[in-house]
């Protein structure tokens, strides 16, 4: 079967390789040419573990091309798979035009036989519609919608491994060529739940605001905590081991960020408006977690006296998770940039070495290690919680300080090791104990 997946970003790139992986025979297209150069000359246009192993070897075996030519690309195509961004518009609800722009693009070429399946998250019905866009444009493709729920920083296990493949289908023919298509992951007992297209539409929204809601829920927990005594991280292992619960999405923080969670939360926001139904809960997650950035950026004012004014502040971790370069929608660009109107010196290290983050922060200085950018601090504040952060030497590292404050916003640390290291320790949903 040959593939055609248009949209090298996380979801477009990863679901090619994998496919190629698969077996089958796939052509990622985009239409940024200094995207599709790298990618031919096997570097990942993104940061993803994993990645570029599975990249090489299936170019090295022929199953894997990148072009910016859509229309050659879908000529001899059995799926097409649109895999372009739907970012969110002022309004909150999701851009489509790249979408209809790809779409627009195959139909001078396609092959009529072909099946379009969109991977990018779209709103319930957008399906449909870019169904009846091609027939007012004398094309008759049969359509499909099939959620991507891998998640950046481990995009390529979730694809080999997900817990669910969800596929809305309008017939029997388009069920079995995506069952085949999928045959690798259903033979190791992947559930497929066949639905229709706004069911599977909507069960993405639904799942990205669900762990959105599960996230802020236990963030606000964690501000009862740090009130009343309690340690957030036991309340939520207590919760957890609940089944109805479940232990993930548990983690307090700093407040979620990403290319997902805050456009899918909006947009979901959007459809509910636009549509006459009130959904509080959502509106709710959303103020909830905007409002998490400057509570975060109270508390390490509050750690250092009530003022950063020419502090050296050192932030170990700046991308909106671990494991990844991508900065988009990360708390810590707010954080950072309060504290620096707050007067502050800021250094920042991550691992990523992030090319977004040296854009976003451009008269910073990016350190190149942990201990370095901790050199002569004030307060040491963990936004991102690389496992490299995980085990520092914190007794050098209060040797390099110049005041022994650790604000750690991901509760990496327990409140004795650190302050048996001499230093005073602040974190999430856990009582300070010394001011
Ligand atoms: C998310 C969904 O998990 C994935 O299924 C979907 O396909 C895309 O959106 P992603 O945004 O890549 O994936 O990362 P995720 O691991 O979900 O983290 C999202 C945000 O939530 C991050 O800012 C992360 O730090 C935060 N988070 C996550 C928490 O604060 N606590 C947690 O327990 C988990």
């Amino acid at each position: 079967m040959k593939i055609t997946v248009v949209g090298t970003g996380y979801v477009g790139l990863v679901s090619g390789v994998c496919f190629a992986e698969f077996g089958f025979d796939v052509t990622c297209v985009d239409k940024d040419q200094d995207k599709v150069s790298c990618l031919r000359n096997g570097e990942p246009t993104i940061f993803e573990p994993g990645l570029k192993k599975l990249m090489l070897k299936n170019m090295q075996a022929g199953r894997l091309v990148f072009t910016d030519d859509i229309a050659e690309a879908v000529k001899h195509t059995d799926v097409i798979f649109i895999a372009v961004g739907t970012p969110s518009q002022p309004d909150g609800s999701a851009n489509l035009s790249y979408v209809f722009q790809a779409v627009e693009e195959i139909i001078p070429t396609v092959n009529q036989d072909a099946i379009l399946v969109i991977k990018s998250t779209v709103p319930v019905g957008a399906t449909r519609s870019v169904k009846e866009f091609l027939r007012q444009h004398g094309v008759e493709l049969e359509v499909a919608f099939n959620p991507e729920f891998l998640k950046e920083g481990a995009a390529v296990e979730d694809f080999m491994h997900p817990d669910r493949i969800i596929l809305g289908i309008e017939s029997k023919r388009v069920k079995k060529i995506l069952t085949a298509l999928y045959r690798p992951l259903y033979v190791f007992n992947i559930p497929i739940q066949f639905t229709s297209l706004e069911t599977a539409e909507l069960s993405k929204y639904a799942s990205n605001a669900f762990l959105a809601m599960k996230i802020t829920f236990i963030n606000e927990i964690a501000n009862l905590c740090e009130v009343c005594g309690a340690d957030v991280n036991d309340v939520a292992l207590a919760m957890g081991l609940d089944k109805r619960i479940g232990d993930k999405f548990l983690q307090a923080g700093p407040g979620y960020g990403g290319s997902c969670f805050p456009k899918d939360t909006k947009a979901l926001k959007s459809l509910a408006e636009k549509i006459g139904v009130s959904m509080p809960l959502v509106s709710e997650t959303i103020r909830s977690n905007e409002l998490r950035r400057s509570k975060m950026v109270e508390k390490i004012l509050s750690a250092c006296g009530n003022s950063v004014k020419d502090k050296n502040i050192s932030v170990l971790g700046v991308t909106f998770k671990a494991n990844t370069d991508d900065m988009r929608d990360s708390p810590s660009v707010e954080i950072v940039q309060a504290l620096m109107e707050a007067g502050a010196v800021m250094r920042i290290y991550d691992p990523s070495f992030s090319e977004q983050a040296k854009q976003i922060f451009p008269t910073l200085r990016l350190d190149e290690s942990v201990y370095s950018c901790c050199d002569n601090a004030d307060a040491i504040v963990i936004l991102t919680d690389w496992s490299e952060f995980r085990a520092l030497n914190l007794h050098e590292l209060r040797n390099k300080v110049r005041n022994p404050v650790i604000i750690d916003l991901r509760n990496i640390y327990t409140v004795s090791e650190v302050e048996s290291a001499g230093f005073r320790y602040y974190s999430v949903g856990r009582k300070i104990r010394n001011n």
